[in-house]
């Protein structure tokens, strides 16, 4: 079979500019049912090391300080952008424009506003979008929304979600433009509730309505210049600036829900300075036959109960395996162990998958509204002390309502 080329574009050379790299190049290998192969063209960043590092390690054939040469060259077909959060409109706006397809890092945007503004560009250029939700990936977490869809839990009527890290649990851990209004906008509320909301909305539908309430733990951390090291660096003794956004964020929250979600209500919880937890990013569904639970820290396992009668009561352990999501595209047999590289290797393929005209299966720039609209709204709320109502959107969590 003859193989189309795809020809990437890179903006921003930092975690996830690698992991999206990464993504790229497993990608006919792993996936060589889509019939592509994957064309590194163009990285930019910033930063001239960075940029640097893109053709000397990462492959790309060509690297630029300036973001828009990579949107302008011919060759590149889609785009990854992995900028910094206050850059994601500009970028992403930019990329629609250019009429490139764009894989854009989350939170897009610094909220609402800005997302609904690239969604816009989107729209009017006709080009496609994938968001970077990538807990909406692991195999056993695809399992658990085709649990919920086929009614097993029977009517979903409450969740709790916590997504609870420790990466700045440290007091000296580095200022990066995470902690910036400026660069990120909100602060845990855009870099992990946004994922939960997402995920919460893909697997329920719909949230309606919110109200929260937000922390700052650590109100000063050590300064960090821009393109050197990251938010998980430790510095003693460097000059001290404030954190300009929130560490902690809680919410009550009303679905208007999926065809077996109508209603349903739940807390979400965001926080990015815990000690204990290190990246638990867990969920739990309950519904009036059974319930299901899920960490990140154990990504390949899913807690599982049905029933209220019989011998085996209470949670099953059920690991991922062939069968499961992508997972036999990884590996052969069950009890070997996914990654978080893989879940976006999945993500790219979804993305590359809808570029090439088949089936939609990628989040895209509509949920990312519907997610940042639920955001602002928290925020919005916490000021107010009121809940706070969420206008309707399209996009995939939409798309599954009844
Ligand atoms: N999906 C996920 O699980 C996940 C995980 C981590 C980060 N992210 C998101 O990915 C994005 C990037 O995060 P990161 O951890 O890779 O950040 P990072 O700090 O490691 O890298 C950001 C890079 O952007 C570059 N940059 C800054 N200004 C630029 C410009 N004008 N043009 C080109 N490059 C520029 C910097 O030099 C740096 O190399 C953020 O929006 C973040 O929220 C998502």
């Amino acid at each position: 079979m003859e193989k189309r080329t795809i020809g990437v574009g890179l903006i921003s050379v930092g975690w996830m500019g690698k992991v999206h790299s990464k993504a790229f190049q497993l990608l006919p290998s792993v996936y060589p049912e889509l019939g592509v192969k994957t064309r590194l063209v163009m990285a930019a960043d910033t930063a001239a090391d960075r940029a640097e590092y893109a053709v000397e390690v990462l492959g790309y054939e060509q690297f630029t300080l300036d973001y828009h040469e990579v949107l302008q060259h011919p060759d590149v077909d889609v785009v990854s952008i992995c900028a910094p959060n206050f850059l994601h409109a500009e970028m992403g706006i930019a990329a629609a424009k250019a009429g490139k397809a764009f894989w854009l890092e989350k939170p897009a945007g610094r909220g609402a506003h800005e997302t609904e503004a690239i969604a816009q560009a989107a729209a009017e250029a006709g080009v496609l979008s994938t968001i970077g939700f990538n807990y909406r990936n692991p195999p056993v977490v695809e399992h658990a929304k085709q649990l919920i869809e086929r009614g097993a839990l029977g009517r979903i009527t409450n969740v709790r979600g916590t997504f609870f890290a420790d990466y700045s649990s440290e007091p000296m851990g580095a200022l990066s433009w995470r902690f910036k209004r400026e660069f990120a906008g909100s602060g845990v509320l855009g870099d992990l509730m946004g994922h939960l909301v997402d995920l919460m909305q893909y697997l329920l539908g719909p949230i309606a309505e919110v109200n929260g309430m937000t922390k700052t733990i650590y109100s000063e951390r050590p300064i960090l210049q821009m393109g050197s090291g990251t938010h998980f660096d430790v510095i003693e003794g460097g000059e001290m600036g404030p954190v300009e956004n929130e560490d902690y964020a809680g919410m009550l929250v009303r679905f208007a829900g999926n065809a077996v979600a109508a209603d349903a209500i739940g807390t979400l919880e965001a926080c990015r300075a815990s000690v204990g937890p290190r990246a638990s990013y867990n969920f739990e569904i309950y519904g009036t036959e059974g319930s299901i639970k899920w960490d990140f820290e154990r990504l390949n396992e899913l807690q599982v109960a049905i029933g209220r009668r019989g011998e085996h009561l209470g949670y099953q352990r059920v690991m991922a395996g062939p069968g499961f999501g992508d997972f036999s595209h990884y590996y052969p047999g069950a009890g070997t162990t996914m990654g978080y590289d893989e879940l976006k290797v999945i993500e790219c393929r979804k993305f590359v998958e809808a570029f090439l005209g088949g089936e939609h299966r990628n989040s895209n720039i509509q949920d990312a509204v519907a997610a940042a609209r639920v955001v602002s709204a928290a925020e919005e709320s916490a000021a107010s002390r009121q809940w706070v109502a969420i206008a309707p959107t399209s996009g995939t969590t939409a798309a599954i309502r009844a």
